[in-house]
């Protein structure tokens, strides 16, 4: 996993020493359709040292005590944009862009809250911001410098969720299946599907996708390198012939 969160890293200086944005991409796309998967794949074939990955998840509002009591019955809506704390969102976002410090919120599906701590960020050279949502407000787009879809059928999506909600998110088959068919599915339709308008790349089949994964990284270093970033084997060529001190 070549995740990195850039600890204690001040803001990023390309050769001639002018400080440089991190380069945003945006993922978004149905529940389980293999969001952080591409996300993973990116950055296993990006030849970049510093790379950050937000999910929108970790944005979630936190619940009234009424509001717990309907997602305990799988009857609050959580694929609602009312659902995410967008504010808050924004903040970060901006932040992490101007390669600034932020604490990122915590995020646990099983209770539906937000945990005590929180976990630091700092900018890096690529910033990867994935959710069913990231595509919905105006603001956001704007801060996203490539923006990816990932298109994944449907039925496999569901099938995909069953498993991940019931092993990994303490749920039970009858109750995936009700907030999916009243709520994750007509919200689909409704909010997410239609942003795919915004999208620079629809990529069918989330992450076995090579072939569209092999562009995405091309695009994205060649965008580094118009912004003055030196990939790894570029620095390691630039010191191979110089004496050793
Ligand atoms: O990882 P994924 O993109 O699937 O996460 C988003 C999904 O998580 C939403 O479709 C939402 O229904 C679900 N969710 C949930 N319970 C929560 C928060 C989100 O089932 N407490």
């Amino acid at each position: 996993n070549r995740t990195i969160y850039t600890a204690g890293r001040p803001p990023w200086y390309n050769c001639a020493g002018q400080q440089v944005e991190p380069f945003v991409i945006g993922i978004c796309g149905g529940s389980a359709s293999g969001k952080t998967t591409v996300a993973e794949k990116i950055i296993e074939s990006l030849d970049v040292p510093w790379v950050t990955l937000l999910s929108m998840d970790c944005f979630y509002k936190i619940l009234n005590e009424k509001q717990h009591e309907l997602a305990l019955i799988n009857e609050y809506n959580f694929d609602h944009p009312d659902a995410f704390d967008i504010d808050l969102l924004i903040d970060v976002l901006t932040k992490l862009k101007e390669g600034r410090k932020v604490e990122v919120p915590v995020y646990n599906f099983v209770t539906h809250g937000r945990e005590s701590q929180t976990k630091t960020m700092y900018g890096a050279n690529v910033i990867i911001f994935e959710g069913i949502l990231t595509f919905h407000s105006s603001e956001v787009l704007k801060l996203l410098d490539m923006k990816i879809f990932v298109d994944t059928d449907p039925d496999i999506r569901l099938a995909r969720r069953l498993k991940r909600d019931i092993s990994q998110r303490g749920r039970d088959l009858k109750g995936v299946l009700k907030q999916y068919l009243n709520m994750v599915k007509p919200s689909y339709a409704n909010y997410i599907a239609p942003t795919m308008a915004h999208a620079d790349i629809i990529v069918p089949r989330g992450g076995e996708n090579k072939v569209a994964i092999a562009l995405i990284v091309q695009h994205v270093h060649t965008q580094l390198q118009l912004r003055g970033f030196k990939l790894r084997e570029t620095l390691a060529n630039s010191y191979k012939d110089q004496p050793m001190p």
